[in-house]
Formats: C-alpha cells, sequence, structure tokens
C-alpha cells in the first residue's frame, strides 16, 4: 500500500468515527465498543489527522482539554474519559467524565501538529491547560516526593490488563474477566480515598510508578518546554522538570536485574517483563549504553516475532497472543517505541518497525491489538488510533 492509498483508508476510517457534540469534535476510539473521548486515543488520532485534517487534529485535542478539572484536590487533572453523552455515572459518580488519568502525551501530540499547521495561537490556548496538567501531577502524584509521578488505577497506564498489573492488583494468574472485575472493583476504592495515592499505598492498593508513563511524561514536558518557547514564555522550568524526572528513572528504575516499575511505599520492583522500558527511549531516558542494550533486547526472537513488538515477551507465562494486555501488538506502543528509537537515532531499526506495522495492517486490518505471532485481529476491527501508523510510514527515513 502506498503513502496515498494508507493516508485515503486513515481518513476514511477516522471521518466514519467522528462525532460533534455542541461546539467540539472528537473521535471514538471504535464505534460502539468505545463512543467516548479517551485521553490517549484523541492524542493518537490527532497525531494521524495532522497528515490530512489539521484542523480536527486540533479540534480533538481541543474538545479532549475540555473536561479539565477546575476545582478540588484534583485541579488540573485531565481526564482519561470525557462523556460527552452525559453516561458515565456508573462509575465516577459523575455524568460527564472520569476522575482518573491516562499517559500524558498531549503536549507531544500538539507540537507534531504544530509541524504541520504552524499555528501559534492554537498554541497558545493549550498551554494553560497543559501548565496545569503538570502541575497536577508533581502535587497529587508524587506522595514521596521523589519525581515519579505514580498511577492509582491500571486504566490509567492505558495497559488494562498487563500482567504487570496483576499483584499489584493481588490477583494471581487471573483469567481476562478476573482482571476486568478487579478494575471495576477498584473505582468504589478510589472514591472512598478522594484519590488520595499516598493513602491508598500506605493501605496496600495498587499505586504504582510506572517506567513507560514517567518516560511519556519527560517527553510530553520537553515538548512543553519547547511550546512555551514557540510562546516566548519562560521554558527552563519544564526543561528541569524533564532533567529530574529523568534522573529519578535511571536512578530507580534502571537496575542491574533489569528494569521494573516500582509498586507500593516500599517501591517493591514488579519483575515482569514487558515492552515497557522501550518507551524510556522517548524523551531520551537513557544513556547510549542502555539505549543499545534496550534495542538488542528488542530484536530479539520473544519481543520481535512475526509482528512486533509485543507487549508482554512470548517466552513469558503469561504471554497469550490473543487476550486483551497480555501480549499483543498495539499501535499506539509501537509508536511511541517507534518515535523513541528515532528519537535516540535508530532510523533504521524504526524504519523496520514502522514497516512491520504496515504489513500487519495491510494484511489484517484497523484492528484494536494483534496477535504478534499469527497477526490474528482482535477487538474492534474500525479502531481509530491503529491508524496512527499512517504517521509511521509518512516519517519513516
Ligand atoms: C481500552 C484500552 C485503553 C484505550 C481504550 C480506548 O480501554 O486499554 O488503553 O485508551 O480502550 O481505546
Amino acid at each position: 500500500m502506498d503513502l496515498n492509498e494508507l493516508t485515503r483508508r486513515c481518513a476514511a476510517l477516522l471521518a466514519g468515527n467522528q462525532v460533534q457534540s455542541g461546539a467540539f469534535r472528537y473521535t471514538r476510539p471504535a464505534p460502539e465498543t468505545y463512543e467516548h473521548q479517551w485521553l490517549w486515543d484523541s492524542c493518537f488520532h490527532a497525531i494521524t489527522y495532522r497528515w490530512f485534517d489539521p484542523q480536527m487534529a486540533q479540534d480533538e485535542l481541543w474538545s479532549l482539554v475540555q473536561h479539565q478539572f477546575t476545582a478540588g484536590d484534583d485541579a488540573g487533572l485531565i481526564p482519561h474519559m470525557t462523556y460527552w453523552q452525559g453516561d458515565g455515572t456508573r462509575l465516577w459518580a459523575r455524568p460527564d467524565r472520569s476522575t482518573i488519568t491516562q499517559p500524558p502525551l498531549i503536549g507531544i501530540a500538539a507540537l507534531l501538529v504544530y509541524e504541520k499547521t504552524a499555528d501559534r495561537d492554537f498554541l497558545a490556548s493549550l498551554y494553560p491547560y497543559l501548565v496545569r496538567y503538570h502541575e497536577w501531577f508533581d502535587r497529587r502524584r508524587d506522595p514521596d516526593g521523589d519525581d515519579l509521578v505514580s498511577i492509582i488505577h491500571p486504566w490509567e497506564s492505558g495497559w488494562d490488563a498487563s500482567p504487570r498489573w496483576d499483584a499489584p492488583m493481588h490477583l494471581h494468574h487471573p483469567s481476562v474477566q478476573e482482571t476486568h472485575d478487579a478494575r471495576d472493583a477498584h473505582m468504589p476504592i478510589l472514591h472512598a480515598y478522594g484519590h488520595d495515592a499516598q493513602k491508598l499505598a500506605e493501605d496496600g492498593y495498587f499505586c504504582v510508578e510506572s517506567v513507560e508513563f514517567n518516560a511519556i511524561r519527560v517527553a510530553d514536558l520537553q515538548a512543553l518546554a519547547r511550546i512555551a518557547a514557540i510562546l516566548n514564555q519562560p521554558a527552563g522550568v519544564w526543561t528541569s522538570r524533564a532533567a529530574a524526572i529523568t534522573a529519578a528513572i535511571q536512578q530507580k528504575f534502571i537496575t542491574p536485574s533489569g528494569i521494573f516499575d516500582l509498586s507500593g511505599p516500599d517501591e517493591t520492583p514488579i519483575q515482569v517483563p514487558s515492552s515497557a522500558p522501550f518507551i524510556l527511549l522517548l524523551g531520551a531516558c537513557v544513556d547510549p549504553a542502555t539505549a543499545a542494550a534496550l534495542v538488542q533486547q528488542m530484536n530479539s526472537d520473544r519481543f520481535w516475532p512475526t509482528y512486533p513488538v509485543p507487549t508482554t515477551p512470548t517466552d513469558h507465562p503469561a504471554f497469550v497472543g490473543d487476550h486483551y494486555w497480555r501480549g499483543n501488538v498495539w499501535m499506539s506502543v509501537n509508536w511511541l517505541i517507534y518515535t523513541g528509537l528515532r528519537t535516540m537515532g535508530y532510523t533504521a531499526e524504526a524504519r523496520e518497525l514502522a514497516y512491520r506495522s504496515l504489513d500487519l495492517v495491510e494484511q489484517h486490518g484497523f484492528y484494536e491489538y494483534f496477535n504478534p505471532l499469527t497477526g490474528h485481529g482482535n477487538g474492534p476491527a474500525q479502531q481509530s488510533w491503529t491508524a496512527v501508523v499512517l504517521d509511521m510510514i509518512a516519517t519513516a527515513t
């Protein structure tokens, strides 16, 4: 499939999933299954739209920040879900938005969209929302003050059922349904604890310093610094935050026995291998030697089967290629790894990943996620973020 044909198909897919709500427009992750607006999905949608509909790319990010919390302990939080039709009450005790977040890449997306639009005014409108969002992270999600933020629900990672979350969710060899039920059952606990990370951690509930979440945050803060510079605002504060988090990542996540998320007040390493450490390349959170070691690991069969990159290595006991987040290929994750590879100078590897990802879509369709061994598509067949493969192909050199 050439770039024009790919662009045409991605544009058709996203157009079919677009929703207008009053003055705002967003894109459903998938018809029927995912009718609402999701945070990191919308970022990937904007990154895709920039190639054929930059105005919609901006509209997608603009609608995304509309439900930022403006009052209460969580003022500044941008919710991981916006319910434009208002049916969120079952889980969130309010109709219009969720009370947790998702990987912060709105700044990254905004900067990529700006590359196409050169629209400073749009960046200026978005900037205060992004500032409040990152201030919220520092205020609410770093209870031990070590510069690494914690997630308080697996949904916040976006990797809902990853085997990494089994132990912190107190699950042992769970079925997919059990992980699902545990995530639902965790919501009343968050409400009871006022979403207070410190108290949740003290009482043994899920509170995890996630490797890739913090790496994405570093890249987002670097993007925020670039945006600030474009707007003639002080950028140093963001560069310093990014540098402090990078130092903490290197000091705490990277150990001789591996790179692991840290759980609870004791920062217990979650010794479950995954592709998350490859996302450290995004934001250049590792030194060149560590980057080379990560790329070497990624190139091994367990992470580079027919279709790279599975979120759980194929030789791990928890790996199931067709089970949701237990070891699949997700285009969102592939994009983060692809972009990280390019950030650290691995352009040939990035290109290979882009074209393997394109093969997957060409042969199997725009599914939500794929089996890395067979390519079999799972979940909705019209998943919007799978179109982000376009950004990989359009930038691969
Ligand atoms: C699933 C995924 C999550 C994504 C959402 C919408 O819940 O686990 O990462 O944001 O679907 O696509």
